[in-house]
C-alpha cells in the first residue's frame, strides 16, 4: 500500500507550474529530520565532552593544591633544616673558640693576635683566589693553629731568653700535638685546623719542622697562615720583644721570599701591605703610631742572630 501522506499543503494555494511541490516538502523534511538528529547527537557529544572537561579540570585543580601544599611543607622543611644546621654551626663555632680560649691559657700571645691572624689569613687567601667555602674553613681553622701548646712546658713556653736546642725541640712538638689533638675529623674545617696545626712551621725550602715538608707538599693553608702568623708576631709587642715597624716585617717576609714562604704569596702580601695594616689597624684597641715604633724599635734577642744572618 502506498504511504498516504498527510496533505499539509494546500493544493489550492500551489501554483499549477508542473512542479512537484509534495515531493520537494518531503525531501526537505526528511533532510531537516536529519539535521534535526544530527543536532541532537552533536548537543550529546558537546555536553559529554563538557563534562569530561569540567572532571580534567577538577583533577588538575586537585593535583595543583596538593603540588602547592608540597611545595609549602618542602619549603617548611628546608627552613627548619636551614635554622638546625645554623645552630649545629654556631654550637660548632662556639666549641672552636672556647678550645682557641684554653690554648691561650698556655700561650703568652693575645686574644688580639687570634683574631688578626685569622683576619690577615683570610684576606691573603681571598687574594690567593681560594673560594669563598676555603675562606670559612682557614677563618674558623687559623685560630687552632698553636692548640698544640697545651701539651708544652711552661718553663720553656714562657721562657723570655733564647731557647736551648733541647727547649727548641720540646717546644717543636706543639705541631704534632696540636695535629694528634684535632686527628681523625669529620669536617673540613677541623681538617683545616688539623693541616694548619701540623704544618704552619714548615718552610717553603724543606727546612721547617716537624717534617721537613717542601714547596707545594705544604698544604695551602698552612702556607698562608706562615705568613700572616710570622707577620703578626713582627709587628706585635711580645714579652721578649717590642713590635718591629711595618717596613721592617715586611721586609724579614720578603726575604723569607722562596726559602720560608711560598714565593706567590709573599708577593701578594707584598703588593697588598696596604690592606694588611688597614685590618691591623681596625683590630688593635689602640692604633700604634708608626713613629713611635720605629724610635723603640731595636733587634729582640732572638731574631738578632737570624737578622744578622739575613744582612
Ligand atoms: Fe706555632
Ligand atoms: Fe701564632
Amino acid at each position: 500500500m502506498p504511504v498516504v501522506e498527510p496533505d499539509i499543503i494546500d493544493s489550492a494555494a500551489l501554483p499549477d507550474d508542473g512542479v512537484d511541490y509534495r515531493k520537494q516538502n518531503r525531501e526537505l523534511e526528511q533532510e531537516l529530520t536529519f539535521l534535526r538528529v544530527e543536532l541532537e547527537k552533536f548537543k550529546n557529544e558537546a555536553a559529554r565532552a563538557y563534562i569530561l572537561s569540567k572532571e580534567r579540570h577538577k583533577d588538575s585543580a586537585m593535583m595543583s593544591a596538593q603540588a602547592m601544599k608540597t611545595i609549602k611543607d618542602l619549603h617548611q622543611k628546608i627552613k627548619e633544616l636551614d635554622s638546625a644546621k645554623k645552630k649545629i654551626h654556631e654550637a660548632y663555632k662556639d666549641t672552636i673558640n672556647r678550645l682557641v680560649i684554653a690554648s691561650e691559657y698556655k700561650d703568652n700571645e693575645t686574644g688580639n693576635h687570634i683574631l688578626r691572624m685569622s683576619r690577615y689569613s683570610v684576606f691573603l687567601a681571598e687574594l690567593y683566589g681560594l673560594d669563598a667555602a676555603q675562606l670559612e674553613e682557614i677563618e674558623l681553622a687559623s685560630p687552632m693553629h698553636d692548640v698544640g701548646k697545651i701539651g708544652i712546658k711552661d718553663s720553656i713556653l714562657f721562657k723570655n731568653g733564647k731557647l736551648t736546642d733541647a727547649e727548641f725541640d720540646e717546644m717543636k712538638r706543639h705541631t704534632t700535638i696540636g695535629a694528634a689533638i684535632l686527628n681523625n675529623p669529620d669536617s673540613a674545617i677541623i681538617e683545616c685546623a688539623r693541616q694548619i696545626a701540623l704544618c704552619h712551621h714548615e718552610k717553603w725550602n724543606g727546612r721547617g719542622y716537624p717534617n721537613g715538608v717542601k714547596g707545594e707538599a705544604i698544604p695551602i693553608n698552612a702556607r698562608i697562615v706562615a705568613i700572616s702568623d710570622t707577620f703578626d708576631a713582627l709587628t706585635s709587642k711580645r714579652p721578649y720583644k717590642m713590635p718591629y715597624p711595618i717596613d721592617v716585617s715586611c721586609d724579614i717576609i720578603s726575604k723569607g721570599r722562596g726559602e720560608d714562604f711560598d714565593p706567590s704569596l709573599v708577593d701578594l702580601f707584598v703588593k697588598n701591605i696596604d690592606g694588611f695594616v688597614k685590618i691591623k689597624n681596625s683590630i688593635d684597641e689602640v692604633v700604634v703610631d708608626e713613629a713611635e715604633v720605629r724610635a723603640n724599635f731595636t733587634w729582640s734577642e732572638r731574631d738578632k742572630e737570624d737578622a744578622a744572618a739575613r744582612g
